[in-house]
């Protein structure tokens, strides 16, 4: 990752990190890991709580957030303010979606407050909404269009071609895609996957192996936070 920062000039790195445990969840290793690896903030999905010690871990660190609509009652935060390199104040916030998932409360209920505290405290706000259905991703960017910077989808796994900066200047994504192996089902072993569907059993997951990529999206914006550019991002490792 370091040398990837350099090589696409990146001030700031967020990196969903709620598969990083054998693709579900993440354990304070690994988000230590990841961040010392050159993510400047990880954020989480509906994964978060899948081991053991995360709340405790959450509670304490800065710079990995889980979604902030998981109910009042969930450790940890989901919006945190980094410093880019460029010296930049960068909010980042982390959403579930409400369809098809199960989030808590409603996305729409504590988005525009959200926004708004971000806002307050940072020119550049970065919105990564986890949610399952298309609709429900373009409609938030859609709503937050020229209130924040970025709105990127994430959980679906599947990088869409519709990268974009919608007409009051925030760019947008349905889906940043996956980083681990393409050779599968989402990330699982494709035969257990598909069993599963087949049979309706119960089949225990485990990570496929095979073709490797790092997925994602390179954003570009000015100091005040409008974005001006937003590409995929697809690297075969
Ligand atoms: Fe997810």
């Amino acid at each position: 990752m370091p040398g990837l920062r350099e090589e696409l000039g990146v001030d700031c790195c967020i990196v969903n990190g709620e598969n990083a445990a054998d693709g579900a969840g993440i354990t304070a290793k690994l988000a230590d890991r990841l961040l010392a690896a050159g993510a400047d903030v990880i954020t989480l999905g509906n994964h978060t709580f899948r081991r053991d010690g995360i709340g405790a871990y959450l509670e304490r660190s800065e710079r990995v957030v889980r979604p902030a609509n998981t109910g009042a009652w969930t450790p940890g935060r989901g919006l945190t303010v980094v410093e880019a390199r460029n010296g930049v104040r960068v909010a980042v916030l982390n959403l579930l979606g409400s369809l098809f998932i199960d989030a808590p409360v409603s996305p729409w209920e504590i988005v525009d407050a959200l926004v708004d505290e971000a806002r307050a405290q940072a020119p550049v706000v970065v919105v990564d909404f986890h949610a399952e259905a298309t609709s429900e991703k373009v409609a938030l960017a859609t709503w937050l269009d020229g209130r924040v910077t970025a709105v990127i989808g994430t959980h679906t796994h599947v990088q869409t071609n519709d990268a974009r900066v919608l007409p009051k200047g925030t760019a947008a994504v349905t889906d940043a895609g996956m980083s681990g192996p393409h050779d599968s089902v989402i990330g699982v072993k494709a035969e257990l996957a598909i069993r599963r569907m087949r049979t309706r059993l119960p089949v225990r997951f485990e990570p496929a192996e095979g073709g490797v990529r790092l997925e994602g999206v390179v954003l570009d914006c000015s100091d005040d936070g409008r974005a001006h550019d937003i590409e995929l991002f697809r690297l075969a490792v």
